[in-house]
């Protein structure tokens, strides 16, 4: 799915990135260069960039409450 018209940016794009170590926001505009044309995808491409981060960092519910169970043991 492209996600950002102006440059041609897929969701694939975005989510290679963040699985190749991309870390912010910013770092991901300044490889791909998404949402710095009209900015009409830059909502879309947070969602999809932070969705991809998570996922390359594996982050699941068991993850999520891996603190909590922490502090109860
Ligand atoms: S659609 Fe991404 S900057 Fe225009």
């Amino acid at each position: 799915m492209i996600v950002c018209v102006c440059h041609r940016v897929s969701d694939r794009d975005i989510a290679r990135e963040a699985h190749s170590g991309c870390r912010s926001f910013d770092q991901l505009q300044d490889e791909l260069r998404v949402g710095t044309g009209c900015g009409a995808c830059v909502e879309c491409a947070q969602e999809v960039f932070e969705s991809s981060h998570c996922s390359a960092r594996r982050c699941d519910i068991r993850q999520a409450r891996l603190p909590i169970e922490a502090l109860a043991a």
